[in-house]
């Protein structure tokens, strides 16, 4: 098979999708729903249907790009990502694997391969939990791990809902239609830059994804007294934020205690009430990230900074609640997938090793419908969710060709 990536189209078609973001290059935010969100899904459908792919999209907006194969009866091979991109992002999180997606089947059909099986190139919705607190929810719905009832009474921080927000950006029909049969998918494979420093460090090309580390979310209420700043003696205050600064100490030490250096567990939202610099907090909404590649240390972390809630709670006359948003399991790659990719490693004659997921992503999620694997690329000093998140374009390249001769061997 003689295959041309087109990096020079890869690269202006990844430069126009960063220009749809609210704030300034180099950084990119682009909020699922948001304007800039809708704006890019439209582009990435012209570009899509100017390829020769016949494009669908579900209920919560997941999209579809088909090329179909010449046995349609048979399991589709999937492949792609996400272009939603947390606030002050960079612009290779998900798009790489979207618009890399994207090329590689470009350049299967241009090269003359026929696809036995259909391929389909996915767009999913909503992988970063920016605007519902819940990482992945396409790939979640699509899974199954999510059911439909749940996922209606999702809710943004501004009170819109799931339901609302995502009818007015024209997806229409039940949520409950975007779960898959298994068997839709025959294998599915993403590609997408390592957001860590491995690759790099160790001077290899690709990266093969053999697991997914298991994520865990939780949410904590806590609720004081509030009162003005300077008449409130320090005695009779309970101090909403401060139990919180004591919460999120206890998550960092819950991930220190382990011993592992796979445990990691992140405070990234503190939201106080009133936010008055001269008003005691009464209430403090906190969201938790909890990680790590083995589950029973990430239930034991969950676990500690649960009592450890209760015990700073309880200690400060705060009143607590703590709702676990998601609890995943691990993925385990599945073997014949990471077969078919390290051959492709070989037949190009690209250095590569086998690597844990320390991200979670949409394969996490369809591993539970079909055979998966990832394909990594390298990404500059790890850096990753901040505007200076760099990867090649040749390493970007390399990915591509990996991901369509992975294709080819999937869908043959
Ligand atoms: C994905 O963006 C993650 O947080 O791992
Ligand atoms: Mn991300
Ligand atoms: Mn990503």
């Amino acid at each position: 098979m003689n295959l041309q990536i087109d990096s020079e189209k890869l690269a202006s078609e990844l430069h126009e999708l960063a220009a749809f973001s609210e704030t300034p290059s180099p950084s990119v935010t682009r909020i699922v729903f948001s304007e800039q969100d809708i704006a890019a899904r439209a582009w990435f459908r012209q570009k899509c249907i100017a390829a020769g792919l016949t494009v669908r999209e579900d209920a919560v907006g997941n999209t579809f790009a088909c090329w179909q194969g010449t046995d349609a009866s048979s399991g589709a091979v999937g492949t792609g990502s996400h272009i939603d991109a947390i606030p002050n992002a960079g612009r290779f999180d998900g798009t790489v694997g979207v618009l890399g997606g994207l090329e590689a089947i470009r350049a299967l059909k241009n090269s003359g391969f026929a696809p036995k099986r259909s391929m389909e190139l996915i767009l999913f919705t909503s992988e970063e939990p920016t605007r519902f607190g819940i990482g992945c929810l396409g790939s979640r719905l699509l899974s199954g791990v999510l059911k439909s009832e749940r996922a209606k009474t999702f809710k943004d921080r501004e009170g819109n809902s799931l339901e609302d927000l995502r009818r007015q950006a024209g997806f229409v029909g039940d949520l409950a239609s975007v779960e898959l049969q298994p068997g839709h998918y025959a294998a599915f494979v993403e590609l997408h830059i390592e957001q860590g420093p491995l690759l790099e460090a160790r001077n290899q090309d690709i990266g093969i994804v053999t697991s997914i580390a298991a994520p865990a979310g939780m949410r904590i209420s806590l609720t004081g007294s509030g009162g003005h700043a300077g008449a409130v003696l320090m005695r009779e205050r309970k101090d909403a934020f401060v139990g919180a600064a004591e919460i999120a100490v206890a998550v960092e030490a819950a991930a220190l205690c382990t011993g592992s250096p796979d445990s990691v567990a992140t405070t990234g939202i503190c939201d106080v009430f009133p936010g008055a610099v001269n008003s005691v907090p009464s209430k403090v909404k906190l969201e938790i990230d909890v990680r790590d590649s083995d589950l029973s240390r990430r239930d034991g972390m969950v676990t500690a900074i649960h009592e450890e809630c209760q015990a700073i709670a309880r200690r400060r006359q705060l009143e607590v609640t703590i709702e676990m948003v998601n609890s995943d399991a691990p993925a385990a790659c599945d073997p014949s997938v990471v077969a078919r990719i390290t051959n492709a490693c070989r037949h190009l004659g690209l250095t590569h090793m086998q690597m844990v997921s320390r991200a979670y992503h949409d394969s996490l999620f369809m591993s539970h419908l079909a055979p998966a694997s990832m394909i990594f690329i390298p990404c500059h000093l790890g850096l990753s969710h901040r505007p200076d998140e760099f990867a090649s374009l040749r390493d970007i390249t390399n990915g591509v060709a990996v991901l369509a001769h992975t294709l080819a061997a999937l869908a043959a």
